[in-house]
C-alpha cells in the first residue's frame, strides 16, 4: 500500500521538531519503499538565521513547497497559509498530514486538513496553558480537536485530552520529539560548535536569556520590565541573549537596542548546533521559550521561566524549572538570584527513551493501513 505523508512547517521550533520525524520516516523507507512524504513550508520565519540554518544543520531536506507567506497578523497570515496549502493538497492528495508545535503554521496545516478530511496527525499534542489569550493556546487547542492522531509528549498531555473529551485510542505518549532532537544532535554540537569561543564564553561563567512571547514583546513596558532586570543581573554575572527578530525589531523602535547591549552580549538568532552548546554551558537559562524551557534540563541546567505558567510542569516538581511571573523588575532580579544560589533539580525522565519520532512513524503506518482494509 502506497503511503503519502505532507509535513508542514514554518517557525523555528516547527523545523528543529520536524527533524527527527523526517529521520524516522528515511528510516522506514530502508524497509517500506511505498512510504513517501512531502515538505510544505509556510514561509512564517523567514531570516537565514531563523528558517535556512535548521535545514542545512539538521538535514531538513528542503521544502517541496514553499510558500513565502512571511510575517502580518494573525488573521491574514493563518488565512493566506490555509489557501495557499489547500491548493497544494488539493492536488498532492496525501494521506495524512504531520502538524507540530503550536504555531500559525501548525493551525493552518491543520484547518486546511480537516476541511478536506485528510487525517491529522499532531505532534506535541494536548498542552494546555489554560488561558485563550496566548494565541499558542488557540492553535494548540483548535489541532488537536481536528487530529484523528494526537501524540501527546507526556501524561498530563493525555490526562488534558481525555478531559476534553477526546478518545483514548487516538492519544499516544511515545516521549517528547524535542528529547529526539537533542539526542540525535548533542554529540555533533559538540564537535562542531564554536560558538563558546566565537563569543568569548567559559562553562558555568554566563546566563544564556532568550525573551520573544507576544506577551512579553506586545509592550515596550513589559520587556524593559525583564530587560531592566537583566541589566541588574549583568552587575555579577555576564548575560548573553541571542536575540529574536521580534525582539530586536522593539528595541530598535523604541532606540533601546544600544542602551540594553551596553549591558547584555547580545547575538543574533543562533542555530540550533550553537544553541545546544549555549544551554549546556550556560549556569543559567532565563528563558520564556517553551522548548528552551525543556532544552535546559536536557543539558542539565538550572532554568527561570518568565511566564504565568507552564505546560513543562514535571521540570518544576524536579527542581529544574522556576516559574516567575515577569511582574516587576524587582521580582524577577531577586527570582534570578535565589534561583542562582539553589541546588540542581532530581534526576527524572519525564520525556520518553528519545525513540518518539519512531514510534510516531510507526503508528501512523498503522493507523493509515487499518483505515485503507475498512
Ligand atoms: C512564532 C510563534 C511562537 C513561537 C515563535 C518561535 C505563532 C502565533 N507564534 O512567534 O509560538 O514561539 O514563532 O520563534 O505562530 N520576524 C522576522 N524574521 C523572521 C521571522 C519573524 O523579522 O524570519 C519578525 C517579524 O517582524 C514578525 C515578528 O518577528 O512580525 C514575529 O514573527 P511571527 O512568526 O509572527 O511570530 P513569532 O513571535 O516569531
Ligand atoms: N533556538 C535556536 N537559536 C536561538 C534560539 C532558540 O536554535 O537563538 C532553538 C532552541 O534551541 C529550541 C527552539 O529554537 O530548540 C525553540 O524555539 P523558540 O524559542 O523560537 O520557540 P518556542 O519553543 O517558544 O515555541
Amino acid at each position: 500500500m502506497k503511503i503519502k505523508l505532507c509535513i508542514v512547517v514554518g517557525a523555528r521550533p516547527n523545523f528543529i521538531k520536524a527533524a527527527p520525524i523526517i529521520t524516522a520516516i528515511k528510516k522506514y523507507r530502508k524497509e517500506y519503499k511505498e512510504l513517501t512524504f512531502f515538505l510544505i513550508h509556510t514561509g512564517q520565519h523567514y531570516d537565514e538565521n531563523m528558517s535556512d540554518v535548521f535545514f542545512k544543520e539538521m538535514g531538513i531536506p528542503k521544502p517541496d513547497f514553499q510558500l513565502s507567506i512571511g510575517s502580518g497578523n494573525h488573521g491574514k497570515q493563518t488565512g493566506e497559509m490555509i489557501e495557499k496549502i489547500e491548493e497544494i493538497l488539493l492536488k498532492e492528495k496525501p494521506d495524512l498530514l504531520v502538524s507540530i508545535g503550536d504555531t500559525n503554521s501548525t493551525l493552518s496545516g491543520a484547518l486546511a486538513a480537516a476541511k478536506l478530511h485528510i487525517p491529522i496527525a499532531h505532534v506535541e499534542a494536548g498542552l494546555r496553558l489554560f488561558n485563550k489569550n496566548i494565541p499558542e493556546e488557540v492553535n494548540r487547542l483548535l489541532t488537536d480537536h481536528l487530529s484523528a492522531l494526537l501524540f501527546v509528549p507526556t501524561k498530563l498531555g493525555k490526562d488534558n485530552l481525555l478531559k476534553e473529551g477526546m478518545k483514548n485510542n487516538t492519544v499516544f505518549q511515545y516521549g517528547d520529539i524535542m528529547y529526539d532532537a537533542t539526542l540525535q544532535f548533542d554529540k555533533v554540537a559538540e564537535k562542531k560548535s564554536k560558538v563558546l569561543k566565537t563569543l568569548g564564553l567559559k562553562k558555568d561563567e554566563f546566563i544564556l536569556v532568550t525573551v520573544h512571547r507576544a506577551e512579553n514583546t506586545a509592550h515596550i513596558d513589559q520587556l524593559k520590565t525583564i530587560l531592566d532586570s537583566f541589566v541588574e543581573v549583568s552587575a555579577n554575572h555576564k548575560i548573553v541573549m541571542p536575540i529574536h527578530p521580534r525582539t530586536k525589531n522593539l528595541l530598535k523602535e523604541h532606540n533601546l537596542l544600544d542602551h540594553y547591549s551596553a549591558h547584555i552580549q547580545v547575538t543574533d538568532p543562533l542555530g540550533y548546533m550553537d544553541m545546544l552548546v549555549m544551554e549546556k554551558n550556560a549556569r543559567l537559562i532565563v528563558t520564556d521559550s517553551g522548548g528552551v524551557q525543556k532544552e535546559a534540563f536536557f543539558q542539565q541546567t538550572p532554568c527561570v521561566t518568565l511566564f504565568e505558567n507552564t505546560a513543562w510542569v514535571e521540570l518544576v516538581d524536579l527542581g529544574w524549572n522556576n516559574i516567575v511571573p515577569p511582574k516587576s523588575t524587582k521580582f524577577i532580579t531577586k527570582n534570578i538570584m535565589d534561583v542562582l544560589k539553589k541546588k540542581k533539580g532530581k534526576a527524572g525522565s519525564p520525556y520518553g527513551k528519545g525513540n518518539a519520532a519512531e514510534l510516531m512513524v510507526e503508528r501512523i503506518i498503522t493507523f493509515l493501513t487499518a483505515k485503507h482494509k475498512s
